[in-house]
């Protein structure tokens, strides 16, 4: 080390072509302790993969293409500064290069949406899976995370937006200073930029900073749709490796807390695949997101078995045949999704499956079922789930003036996913601060809740409305023989609220919540307050049957 040289500590940008690296490149080469270099692995690349370019000789006669002195001397070499910038291009990073180059120094990914690279690209180069890189990128992403070190990603877009807190974000992530000179630079070339900038620097030797030049995207070129399909997952990859982005873009509300955190990591069946819980997705062509034309159920599973699954399942195949889909999946298929799904999931007990059958996806947006061609999508969507309410104290309901959905209209008896009539009467609960709300039908006789079937004693006689306006739920039917079962008197008739109100007990029913004991109805206590003794009959047994029945789910063993 001669001529007042030092050791430096490298930075290696790491991205594909077009991510605004070589704005980053100036921003660092402005800090008064950073030298930069542009693409030292450009001739090495060259050299091995014999690839075009118009610039290929000035590189290959200018630039060191031996991998070993490449990297020992050029880009580990001595230098004046304290720390050395290197911008790579991901594809240049080829086998045959000494190992220390991603051992030493500090490493960070600079990625950017395919959806802005691809139109940018140039008519020099051609784009390809090749060169642009991505896998490489995403490689070495996943080399870092082995060495022990994962790198900082930052997202061109971030820059863009908010060169300031990005900056200062990665700054800090590489334990080095921010200094505001990096925020802007003189336009113009510059000396240290590589021997190829004729050909691709025009538009970044006009910048001087990173604003945005654009404030609308261009139009996407189609003839590279292909290649943006295969490419776009594996930005998606880095993407979720941002750790910052700019408070521009970062959504206002902060990540919500699950009421079951266990459920952060869940697999669910879409279609015909099985997916992590934040690639389970349909399509925006499905009915469900283009009408709510779908049918669904919720299912419960205790002690390796599923309750009532072929009761489930008549309803939701009686659901599909009143609306009318075609194509739906047999009896079999449904079971081997649930079965599957639940065996990856390892859920066996304490959860709840929400089982959803589209209509499908159409081949363009619109209500008809015509453009149904692809036949249904089913979902299983596995949670681990307990009892949602407080089934030993009781909850309170209050009465909500939107009416159920009348035959007239919407039959209650379709099991269908348009819920927009319960989950108006659900905001009025929320409202009233109430557990949930009872639903009225169209005479002002009760129906059920938002969410449950609903059940009332008086003087030992149990009571429940017909199944005219509310959904004909399975835990109704299955609690309707206990009760007749242990000796009650049952009557399924229309009930008006005041019986409610001055009932000796109420609760409700459902698959999810099991049987709830109701203690308040718009502020009128129920009985003596307490969980009545008829109630907790009903519980026991209905516990019981959850114990001793369902459908084995396959593989299964009690431990
Ligand atoms: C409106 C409504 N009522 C009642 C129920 C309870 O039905 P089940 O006992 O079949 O779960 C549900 C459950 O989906 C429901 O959505």
């Amino acid at each position: 080390m001669g001529s007042g040289e030092e050791a430096v500590e490298v930075i290696h940008a790491w991205s594909a072509p077009r991510s605004l690296s070589t704005s980053l490149m100036y921003s660092f080469a402005q800090r008064d302790d950073t030298e930069v270099l542009d693409e030292p692995l450009y001739a090495t690349f060259l050299k091995s993969t014999g690839a075009a370019r118009p610039c290929r000789e000035q590189v290959l006669s200018s630039m060191e293409a031996d991998e070993e002195k490449v990297v020992k001397d050029v880009i580990f070499g001595p230098g004046r500064k304290k720390y050395r910038f290197c911008k790579h291009i991901s594809k240049q990073r080829l086998p045959g290069l000494p190992s220390n180059l991603m051992k030493k120094g500090k490493h960070f990914i600079l990625i950017r949406n395919p959806l802005d690279i691809l139109p940018s690209f140039d008519k020099v180069v051609l784009p390809s899976f090749f060169e642009l890189g991505l896998a490489e990128l995403v490689s070495v992403y996943s080399d870092l995370c082995k060495l022990g070190s994962p790198p900082p990603v930052i997202d061109a877009a971030d820059l863009e937006q908010d060169p300031e807190a990005t900056l200062r974000g990665l700054c800090e992530d590489l334990d080095i200073p921010f200094q505001s000179s990096m925020l802007s630079w003189e336009a113009g070339p510059k000396a240290y930029d590589g021997v190829w900038a004729p050909w691709w620097y025009k538009s970044v030797h006009e910048s001087t900073c990173f604003a945005k030049v654009r404030k609308y995207p261009m139009p996407f070129p189609f003839g590279l749709y292909d290649l943006l399909e295969e490419v776009l997952p594996l930005y998606n990859v880095l993407k979720h490796r941002v750790k910052r982005s700019s408070n521009l873009l970062k959504s206002p509300l902060p990540p919500p807390d699950l009421p079951v955190p266990e459920n952060e990591k869940l697999l669910a069946w879409v279609g015909d695949e099985i997916l992590p819980r934040d690639s389970a997705k349909v399509s925006v062509f499905d009915s469900v997101v283009q009408g709510g034309d779908s049918v669904w159920e919720g299912l419960r599973v205790y002690d390796g078995k599923v309750f009532k699954l072929e009761e489930h399942l008549d309803r939701m195949f009686d659901s599909a045949k009143a609306l009318a889909f075609s194509n739906v999946p047999t009896r079999d298929e449904i079971k081997e999704a649930i079965f599957r799904t639940l065996i990856m999931n390892g859920m066996f007990n304490n959860a709840h499956i929400r089982l959803s059958l589209t209509r499908g996806k159409k081949v363009t947006s619109g209500m008809s079922p015509a453009f149904n061609l692809y036949g249904c999508t089913l979902i299983v969507l596995p949670e681990w789930k307990p009892p949602v309410y407080d089934n030993a104290h009781g909850i309170t309901l209050v009465t909500a003036t939107t009416r159920r959905n009348s035959p007239n209209n919407l039959d209650s008896k379709i099991h269908h996913n348009n819920l927009l009539n319960n989950i108006l009467a659900k905001v009025e609960g929320n409202n009233a601060s109430a557990d949930d709300a009872i639903m009225l039908d169209k005479d002002g006789y009760v129906s059920e809740t938002n969410a449950t079937n609903i059940f009332l004693v008086k003087k030992g006689r149990v009571l429940t409305p017909h199944a005219d306006y509310c959904l004909p739920g399975i835990t109704r039917a299955t609690v309707m023989d206990v009760v007749v079962e242990e000796k009650f008197v049952l009557e399924e008739r229309r009930i008006s609220l005041s019986e409610f109100h001055t009932a000796d007990e109420v609760w409700t029913t459902g698959t999810m919540g099991e049987i709830t004991p109701v203690v308040k109805i718009d502020g009128r206590q129920i009985g003596d307050g307490q969980v009545g003794s008829v109630t907790k009959r009903i519980q026991r047994v209905y516990k019981n049957l959850t114990h001793d029945f369902g459908v084995p789910i396959p593989t299964y063993e009690r431990s």
